[in-house]
């Protein structure tokens, strides 16, 4: 198969050949240290190049100029000290047969004015930006010779670091905001005709060719429909993209559909889970035929089948399996060695691109590993010393991570699980239809444990005396929580959690208040499955923005669930007293802002307040432990073994990891597992 597959074909793009198919397209993930592509953003994609991809994209959208600061942590390419640093990077993947590209643009309005310099944020026409947020100036001629002057001299700095191309960034950005009706609103020479509004882009293009000549590659990720009625039109996308080709300067077209300028309008062009496949394949492959040109693409192929197709019809010349890759980047080594069930998929979860807009780094929901790669291994090695009796308690996603990697260590495991599945929480988060697919997280995890060995006994509340007569030698507590109602001032027995509501072991009510003082998905999940399921529904929240650790691509999707049901969203009140009044509830609100109550009558009371650990089964085998349970977080960081023991008596090392310590998430859970169990 391997031989035939479509992916594994190799690919001629210019002089370049492309030994596979399989691309990882442009995406920053915020690993820049003081602007600079250093050790962690190195070893990012040099794991992707070890993996087996044809080529890696770096940067996501790298600056090649001052006022366009970083929105994301980007590479600052208009400053010379990168050169050294690219040099670097590009031989290290380069040593692995992959070929090593950049983006590079100016931002224009999608960034902001209030970090780095404080230079005005500048754009086509003076339209703000409602994700950025910016009001920019209107570009002066001035300001369009220095920003075109800024793209020749960042690509001559791209060449001169090894890279083997650049791609120009050319959507909701500086360059094809000209072209976009929606952006360009000048009577210049840059607006109004096609070609006025083209005229920057070839202005910048012959500036790269001037400073780097005809052999270097440089290629274009272009809009060729922004999906939208103010903006460029499909017909005038294919026109631009004709017209780009025929300058004879560009050697690929890396096709985008849709605008970025909203978290909406962004959710369709990076799409999560719950939405169809490939939403844009179809159409990047039309541009291919009218082009017959070598055309890039992602969204959401985040599947080898559907990425084998895109090939295999002739849809795409490389195919672009970006989040694919942060989820698992040994996806080609895989497919070459027959393993293709062994991939870890990505979910669609959409937690990678919200953290980079919140101000963190891009992590992935459950691959610890991704942008940890100085410490963290995506390739569980086997233990050096004997094979240990390990005992895991819970099968939600830290407990079966916790058994996956001792079992891929090699030990013998055994994992005791309540219910009669893996996955814990993960069922509860995968209640939601649309958002089914996250339990990606707990099959795969199931499989990888199967195929380890691991003993799974489902159905097993196991306790202390059930831990014991496993004789182990290591005990790990991964019991989770139960949601914490515990924190009303009266009336907690009348009330019902998140939960209740999504498992189904409550009935939803026709009137519901729910009142989320957690910020994440749980209340979110349940206020949309209560409005489809007819519930009228008051959200209520002490925060002062909805759901603050539901990042921007994860929230279009609740609140259109929410306009269409009518969910009502009440910010800055908190929850404090419920009562019952004859069938009713009374739900008593207070503002800590103007230090007044108010009171709803409602029918249900629905509450999210996190989950308060599960640690039964911990207390009870503390004591017997060398350790006492205790974890040594410097050992634990620096990936150590742990070594504590301070019971000279006890047995077995005991240790508690994810929410069967204290609420987090799935990544948190995850990454406790991963850290402690490669050291076991
Ligand atoms: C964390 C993250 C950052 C991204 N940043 C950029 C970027 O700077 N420039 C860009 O063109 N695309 C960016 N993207 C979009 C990806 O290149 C890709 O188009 C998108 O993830 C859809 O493809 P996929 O479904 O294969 O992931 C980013 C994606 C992610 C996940
Ligand atoms: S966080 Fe979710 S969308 Fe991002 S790579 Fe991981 S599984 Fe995929």
């Amino acid at each position: 198969m391997t031989r035939t597959d479509p992916l594994l074909q190799p690919y001629q793009l210019k002089h370049l050949k492309l030994k596979n198919r399989i691309l990882s397209t442009a995406h920053e993930p915020n690993y820049t240290e003081d602007g600079l592509p250093k050790k962690r953003y190195r070893l990012y994609h040099e794991e992707k190049a070890k993996g087996g991809m044809a080529m890696t994209m770096t940067a996501g959208s790298a600056i090649v100029a001052p006022d366009s600061p970083a929105a994301f942590g980007n590479i600052e390419v208009y400053r010379d000290e990168v050169v050294p640093w690219f040099r670097e990077l590009t031989d290290t993947v380069h040593a692995y047969d992959c070929a090593v590209m950049i983006q590079i643009t100016h931002l224009g309005r999608r960034t902001n004015w209030n970090t780095a310099d404080w230079l005005p944020v500048v754009a086509p026409s003076p339209l703000r930006e409602p994700a950025h947020r910016a009001f920019p100036k209107e570009a002066e001629d001035w300001d369009i010779e220095r920003i075109v002057a800024a793209y020749a001299a960042a690509t001559e700095r791209c060449k001169a670091g090894g890279f083997d191309g650049v791609e120009i960034e050319l959507y909701g950005h500086f360059l094809d905001g000209f072209w976009s009706p929606a952006t360009n609103q000048r009577q210049d020479a840059h607006g109004g005709s096609l070609a006025n509004r083209l005229r920057a882009t070839y202005q910048a293009l012959d500036a790269m060719r001037a400073a780097v000549g005809p052999a270097f590659i440089i290629g274009l990720r272009l809009v060729c429909d922004e999906d939208w009625q103010r903006g460029l039109s499909r017909e005038e996308g294919l026109e631009i993209a004709q017209r780009l080709v025929a300058t004879g300067q560009v050697d690929f077209l890396n096709v985008i559909r849709g605008h970025i300028d909203s978290d909406e309008a962004l959710s369709h062009v990076i799409p999560n889970m719950g939405t169809p496949a490939a939403p844009h394949l179809d159409f990047a492959g039309e541009v291919r035929s009218l082009t017959t040109f070598p055309v890039f693409h992602a969204a959401r192929i985040n599947d080898v089948a559907t990425a084998r197709h895109a090939v295999a019809e002739g849809l795409l010349d490389m195919v672009g399996m970006t989040r694919a890759h942060l989820a698992d980047p040994h996806i080609t080594r895989k497919i070459k060695t027959g393993r293709e069930d062994e991939i870890r998929p990505c979910v669609g979860a959409g937690y990678c691109i919200d953290r980079i807009y919140e101000g963190g780094e891009a992590l992935c929901i459950h691959n610890p590993a991704t942008g940890r790669e100085a410490t963290m291994p995506h390739v569980i090695t086997r233990s050096q010393g004997p094979a240990q009796r390990v005992v895991v308690v819970g099968a939600g996603p830290a407990g079966l991570e916790a058994a996956r990697v001792t079992g891929e260590r090699g030990h013998d495991v055994v994992l005791f699980e309540a219910a009669s599945d893996p996955g814990g929480q993960v069922r509860l988060a995968a209640r939601l239809q649309r958002r089914r697919e996250i339990i990606g997280i707990a099959d795969w995890r199931a499989d990888r444990c199967r195929a380890a060995g691991v003993d799974m006994r489902f159905n097993t509340y196991a306790d202390a005396t059930d831990v014991m007569a496993e004789d182990p030698e290591i005990v790990i507590v991964a019991t989770g929580g139960i949601p914490n109602t515990g924190f009303l001032d009266t009336g907690e027995a009348l009330v019902a959690s998140t939960w209740d509501i999504l498992s189904d072991d409550v009935a939803p009510a026709q009137n519901v208040l729910l009142f989320d003082d957690n910020g994440a998905h749980p209340a979110m999940m349940c206020a949309e499955m209560l409005g489809r399921g007819g519930s009228t529904v008051e959200l209520v929240t002490p925060e002062r923005t909805l759901a603050p650790e539901v990042g921007g691509l994860n929230q279009p999707i609740y609140t259109k669930a929410f306009d269409e049901t009518g969910v009502r969203i009440t910010l800055n009140r908190r929850l404090t007293h419920v009562r019952r009044e004859g069938n009713k509830l009374t739900a008593a609100l207070y503002s800590e802002y103007s230090k007044t109550n108010e009171e709803r009558s409602v029918d249900q009371v629905v509450v999210e307040h996190g989950t308060l650990p599960l640690d039964e089964v911990y207390y009870a085998l503390k004591e017997g432990s060398i350790n006492r349970g205790a974890v040594d977080y410097d050992a634990l960081i620096g990936c150590r073994e742990q070594t504590a023991a301070t019971n000279p008596e006890g047995r077995y090392r005991l240790y508690r990891i994810g929410d069967a310590v204290a609420s987090r998430n799935i990544h948190a859970a995850i990454y406790d597992a991963l850290r402690l169990c490669i050291t076991i």
